[in-house]
């Protein structure tokens, strides 16, 4: 963003900004109308008010301070309120946040959030906070061994070599060995935080909102899909830019580099293949999939490849679950889909190498700077400009979000 553009700039230069002038411009009458209501409406109340009371009450009080000093800062008292009064009482809000912010577009609910992110900061580093309950205490202490870079940096690639020997290795670090699938994924799912072959969470029904039910989705694919590149066509540039970027996180966790290429390159192919059994958002909503009511009974006959139950059961420890819980499904077809594959690349170490990548990704930002930088340089490449800062931990944002570790 160069400059500030008023809203009425913006239209004269574009067209199709005619259209949102007029939303724009009926929105401005509205709020004119409301305001102009409110203010008779205000003086007739302050009206009875000092009558009935015999004067203001003294804004003295700290909520009043607070409030009061909000609305001088975002002011600009040198735009005329009879000419411009959005620009009067906002303007300053505007000129700030607009300004500051590297991304695009900036609201109210993104300014809060950073705020409440900072008064969480606070809170998590005062040194002498009671510490009352013991997630409490978890998250202290979870924010503090995310903070100590020191420590991160000397222990390096180590733990998370242990822990992907624990949930059966790979291939390239030489620990390979038979892994039950099933069992793999359950832990990865119920202890780990990490879901390579679907996404799984509790919010609120569709039928009814205030009741909450288990839903599942596709993955979050850490390779963006080929589908999001339509216009670009560079996409075998993304795959190789992706490829470089776990042929690096390889070499980190102590692979030989020819059998690395190998595993990960077979890795690669699965999860293209899976990602094109995604089916597009726009399809479906037309198709009224995104809210499938079933249960995990039917879920084991139409995506068998997976033990669902015990799966469930593992995400979602200590509830207790059985086959005839409701579940929502927001995309059937790919679950089906998913399987299928799953049943098709079973025999060799690919479903392992891929469900271990995975961990990877979940697990390496909170690892030492080499898998901080490889991360910022692939995210640089992939959305050409530099990482945001959600990205890298120890950033205590992302340390929090994943809780799974504690
Ligand atoms: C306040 O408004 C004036 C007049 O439009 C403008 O010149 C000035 O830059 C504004 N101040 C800020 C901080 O935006
Ligand atoms: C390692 O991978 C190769 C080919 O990728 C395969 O032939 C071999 O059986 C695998 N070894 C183990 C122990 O999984
Ligand atoms: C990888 O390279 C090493 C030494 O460079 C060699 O001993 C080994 O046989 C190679 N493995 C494969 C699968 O090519
Ligand atoms: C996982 O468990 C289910 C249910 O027991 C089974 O049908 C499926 O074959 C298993 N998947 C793999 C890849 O072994
Ligand atoms: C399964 O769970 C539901 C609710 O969690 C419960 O109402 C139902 O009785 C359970 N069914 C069996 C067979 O245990």
């Amino acid at each position: 963003m160069n400059g500030i553009r008023t809203p009425q700039q913006a239209c004269e230069e574009d067209p199709r900004e005619a259209a949102k002038k007029r939303r724009c411009l009926r929105g401005k009458s509205l709020l004119l109308c409301a305001l102009m209501l409110s203010t008779v409406l205000g003086f007739a109340l302050l009206l009875a008010f000092t009558i009935l009371t015999g004067g203001l009450e003294p804004c003295d009080t700290k909520e009043c301070l607070t409030l009061l000093a909000r609305l001088l800062e975002v002011r600009n008292a040198s735009i005329d309120p009879c000419e411009d009064f959005y620009g009067y009482a906002c303007g300053n809000w505007e000129a700030n946040h607009l300004r500051t912010e590297t991304m695009e577009s900036s609201n109210v609910f993104d300014v809060l959030l950073e705020e409440n992110q900072l008064i969480l900061k606070r809170l998590l580093e005062v040194p002498q906070l009671r510490v009352g309950g013991s997630t409490k205490k978890k998250a202290i202490q979870f924010y503090h061994s995310c903070m100590d870079t020191q420590q991160i940096e000397a222990e390096g690639a180590q733990p998370l070599k242990e822990l992907i020997n624990q949930v059966g290795g790979w291939n390239f670090t030489g620990h390979g060995k038979q892994t039950d699938f099933n069992q793999t994924l359950q832990t990865l799912m119920g202890k780990y935080n990490t879901f390579p072959f679907f996404r799984a969470y509790v919010g609120p029904s569709s039928s009814d909102p205030s009741t909450n039910i288990i839903q599942i989705d596709h993955p979050e694919f850490e390779m963006p899909p080929e589908g999001d590149y339509n216009e670009k066509a560079n996409y075998p540039e993304v795959v190789r830019v992706y490829f470089s970027y776990l042929m690096k996180l390889g070499a980190l966790l102590g692979g030989p580099q020819n059998v690395t290429s190998t595993s990960i390159s077979f890795a690669l192919s699965f999860i293209s293949n899976l990602q094109k059994e995604v089916t597009p958002l726009q399809e479906r909503r037309e198709r009224r999939m995104l809210f499938y009511h079933t249960t995990i009974r039917e879920l084991q006959e139409k995506a068998p490849a997976i033990d669902w139950l015990s799966c469930l059961q593992a995400a979602f420890h200590p509830v207790q679950l059985n086959i005839s819980q409701p579940i929502a499904v927001h995309d059937m077809d790919y679950l089906k889909g998913m399987s299928r594959l799953i049943g098709k690349w079973q025999k060799g170490s690919v479903l392992q190498i891929y469900m271990i990548l995975c961990l990877v990704g979940t697990l390496s930002p909170a690892l030492d700077s080499r898998f901080q930088d490889a991360r910022r340089e692939l995210f640089e490449k992939l959305h050409g400009k530099t990482g945001e800062s959600g990205m890298d931990c120890p950033s205590w944002r992302k340390c929090l979000i994943d809780t799974a570790l504690l």
